[in-house]
């Protein structure tokens, strides 16, 4: 977390400013609820030393950090009404909460703050017509991209045989596009050329990839208390996760009908246990572990063409805290 201390003070000043005193409070309670619950923020930190790798000022970066930064809190609040989730960042979802309309409109409200903190760069002489439109379109893409991961995600949750494959894909969209996009805008706002802006995207990918496998490892193994989320929760929803789909491909023929029975039908904490249990017995766990620190490993070596700079240092150490995180 010390790596995160070093850059997100403005960003978290400036985040739970945003909404300060607005009413109605039927509206932005649940807003600032989210807002003021932590959070790891290694987003807009991405942000912020995508813009330094790339030779500008961290602080210029800031507006499009906290982009990304409500981006991600929108995402969560709709992604929690369609997952049935209970619990995160250790406290009840907002839907739970409250109920289903507000945690919409809350939703809807970060959106629309979002794309209203890119605004501070058209009044910005130092960014230009074409950057602007790059900013906005580089955040609109990924917001689209994440749509259609969730949306992968939920076919996906329904499909008997979802393949390897596809579920790449799948996080590839609802995962790397947003962490991807937030390198990306560091990137535009330092001028980069769009061969830096493509290994900042590359580079982006391959973290989310390794990030999303190692969330749905999280939600098996880790203390739930530190994870904020209820254990098994992907078991109980019926996901699709890396370790599902390991699990089925390292089973035997025994282990396999069950996995497949437990999974499809109501999902009862027992049968959570028996699934955590065969992810074990099957390897599904190890070997999952080992894929994580390989995608973990792969995007280290991707900053390598990167020139060196204490960002990209920092960068380096955001990677190895993220590799080692419990929530
Ligand atoms: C949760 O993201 C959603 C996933 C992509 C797995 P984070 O784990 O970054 O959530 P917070 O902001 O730190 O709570
Ligand atoms: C994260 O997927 C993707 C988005 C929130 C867009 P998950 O559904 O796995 O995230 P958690 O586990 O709820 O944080
Ligand atoms: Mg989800
Ligand atoms: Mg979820
Ligand atoms: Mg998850």
């Amino acid at each position: 977390m010390n790596i995160i201390r070093k850059y997100v003070a403005p960003i978290e000043d400036r985040l739970q400013r945003i909404l300060h005193g607005r009413e109605p409070s039927s509206l932005y309670e649940p807003c600032r609820y989210v807002l003021e619950n932590g959070g790891k923020r290694f987003r807009p930190v991405l942000t912020l030393l995508a813009a330094g790798m790339c030779g500008e000022k961290t602080e210029k970066a800031i507006p499009a950090a906290l982009s990304v930064e409500l981006i991600h809190n929108f995402t969560l609040v709709h992604d929690d009404i369609m997952d049935d989730a209970v619990s995160r960042r250790g406290r009840p979802t907002v839907h739970t909460k409250w109920d289903m309309p507000v945690a919409i409109l809350a939703g809807d409200l970060l959106y629309t703050e979002a794309f209203r903190q890119l605004l501070a760069y058209k009044e910005d002489s130092s960014v230009g017509k074409e950057q602007f439109s790059l900013l906005y379109n580089t955040l609109l893409d990924a917001i689209r991209v994440v749509c259609e991961g969730q949306a992968l995600d939920m076919e996906l949750e329904r499909s008997a045989g979802a393949t390897t494959g596809e579920y790449l894909k799948m996080i590839e969209g609802k995962t790397s596009a947003l962490i991807g996009g937030s390198l990306v805008m560091g990137g535009v706002v330092a001028s980069a050329d769009k061969t830096r802006l493509q290994s900042l995207d590359r580079l982006g990918r391959i973290i989310g990839l390794a990030f999303q496998i190692q969330d749905d490892l999280l939600d098996v193994i880790a203390d739930p208390d530190k994870f904020g989320k209820i254990r098994g929760g992907d078991i109980l929803e019926g996901k699709k996760t890396y370790l599902f789909l390991r699990a089925l491909e390292q089973s035997n023929e025994i282990q396999r009908h069950e996995l497949n029975i437990l999974t499809r039908k109501q999902t009862t904490p027992a049968d959570v246990q028996r699934v955590i249990q065969l992810y074990e017995q099957t390897e599904a766990i190890s070997q999952t572990e080992i894929k994580v620190e390989s995608y973990y490993q792969e995007a280290v070596d991707l900053l390598q063409s990167f020139d060196d700079s204490i960002y990209k240092d920092d960068l380096v150490a955001l990677l190895d805290f993220l590799k080692n995180r419990e929530f």
